[in-house]
């Protein structure tokens, strides 16, 4: 099947990638003249596991083109994915103005039938405003199709591959069917497809990521009041895991949620709820929970060496939201690094793939390692903010040879406090007992 994806980012790039993998024609449009210069000689602008390769293959092998001819691709293909930014704008809401720029286009340029895809998270209603937007501008025949991504970054490529399940919202018979075509390769160990309407299609994303964000917040608050009373969270964690009505997944206390979606999306539902007269108290708190949880580091290292951190020198170690990527939108490593400087402090920072992110975000306020120990130098203490696996067993006499004093503060419980003890560290983990040096 020949497809656009318009939109290169981390949805479009992989979906794109991976839709070419199973033997479609695909062309990847975006409006950034550079990022398709640079895909187009081979360079990948962003970092996700195995993409590379895979887009190293279809591009040899001719399946798969990167362009910013909109036109063109529209032309060439039968289904246009929209897989554009959609960023929160100042009251919450979806920006949308980039899917409603690129339905007219594909509308204006169309020359017989297609189906229009939504991949990018879009509000409650979208499909019908962007059916209006493409009507606009042409008289062939189309069909819209909300079709979310649940991909993950760290893991997107095999989330795509082996999706948990498809969601198609369509009323279409011919664009259901069309969907199916092309998703059959990625379902063939039984997964569903999920044929539902347009409305519920985008509602399922958005309570998709405000569930997750609500489990994180609840355990960010269990792991403050395991603190409180004298509980250890991770214990808690693993005893209410094993309830299968609960299961272990995203129960790991921390730092609070980033990234690209969940903060974004979390204030879109709350944003929908507004609009039809509806407050969602419970999001709200989801939210500010989070916010709180991305300064609970910070308000630490307040608490054990005072608030004026002049003189003070800080290494952190993980600044991208997550493992695996190299995205640090809505990072909660910002707060940090950022609470650090605002009480005079100095900071050296260090993550495996995000430090060219990381410059533009800092500038020359920190300075940046590549090698995580040379951070450590004459150290008062590290900071741990992604769970990176490099960071789970380093070398703690080497770290403690280096710091000034031997100090974490960790903000997604990597190490033992049995360890640390035996190596004469003070420690400060989420929702568990400091362990104090004795030194
Ligand atoms: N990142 C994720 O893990 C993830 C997962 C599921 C869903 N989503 C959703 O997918 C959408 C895209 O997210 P992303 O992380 O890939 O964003 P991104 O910012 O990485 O990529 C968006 C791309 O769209 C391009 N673009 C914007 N306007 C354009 C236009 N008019 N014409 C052509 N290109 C244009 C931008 O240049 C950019 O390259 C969002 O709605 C997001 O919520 C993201």
């Amino acid at each position: 099947m020949k497809l656009c994806v318009v939109g290169t980012g981390y949805v479009g790039l992989v979906a794109g990638t991976c839709f070419a993998e199973s033997g479609n024609d695909v062309t990847c449009v975006d409006n950034q003249v550079a990022k398709i210069e640079s895909l187009r000689q081979g360079v990948v602008p962003i970092y996700e596991p195995g993409l590379e390769e895979l887009i190293r293959r279809n591009v040899a092998e001719g399946r798969l083109t990167f362009s910013t001819d909109l036109a063109d691709a529209v032309k060439k293909s039968v289904v246009c994915f929209i897989a554009v930014g959609t960023p929160s704008g100042d009251d919450g809401a979806a920006d949308l103005s980039a899917v409603w720029a690129v339905g007219r286009e594909i509308g204006r340029t169309m020359d017989g039938y297609r189906v229009v895809v939504t991949k990018s998270t879009v509000p409650v209603g979208t499909h019908r405003r962007l059916r209006d937007e493409v009507a606009s501008t042409t008289t062939h025949p189309f069909d819209v199709v909300s079709n979310p991504e649940f991909m993950k970054e760290g893991a997107a490529i095999d989330d795509f591959m082996k999706p948990d399940r498809v969601v198609i919202g369509t009323e279409s018979a011919r664009a259901r069917q069309i969907m199916h075509e092309l998703y059959d390769p990625f379902v063939r160990t039984g997964n569903p497809v999920l044929d539902m309407d347009n409305a519920s299609a985008e509602m399922t994303k958005y309570a998709a990521n405000a569930l997750l964000a609500t489990k994180i917040s609840f355990m960010n608050e269990i792991a403050n009041l395991s603190e409180r009373v004298g509980a250890d969270v991770e214990l808690v964690r693993r005893g209410i895991g094993y309830d299968r009505r609960i299961g272990h997944h995203f129960l790991f206390p921390g730092v609070g949620y980033g990234g690209s979606c969940f903060p974004k999306d979390v204030k879109a539902v709350i944003h929908t709820a507004h609009e039809q007269g509806m407050a969602f108290p419970l999001l709200n708190a989801v939210e500010e929970v989070n916010e709180a949880q991305k300064r609970r580091l910070v308000t630490k290292v307040l608490d054990h060496f005072g608030s004026d951190l002049s003189g003070k020198r800080f290494a952190v170690w993980g600044l991208a939201f997550k493992p695996k990527t190299d995205d640090m939108r809505e990072a909660p490593s910002l707060t940090v690094v950022n609470g650090l400087l605002a009480a005079g402090a100095t900071v050296a920072v260090h993550d495996p793939e995000a430090l060219n992110e990381a410059r533009r975000h800092f500038g020359d306020r920190v300075t940046y390692s590549r090698v995580n120990y040379d951070t450590l130098q004459d150290a008062d203490a590290l900071l741990i903010i992604t769970e990176w696996n490099e960071f789970r067993r380093p070398d703690f006499p080497r770290m403690k040879q280096l710091m000034r004093r031997p100090v974490i503060f960790d903000g997604r419980n990597l190490y033992e406090a049995d360890v640390m003890r035996a190596q004469g560290f003070t420690y400060f983990p989420i929702g568990r007992a400091v362990v104090r040096s004795q030194a």
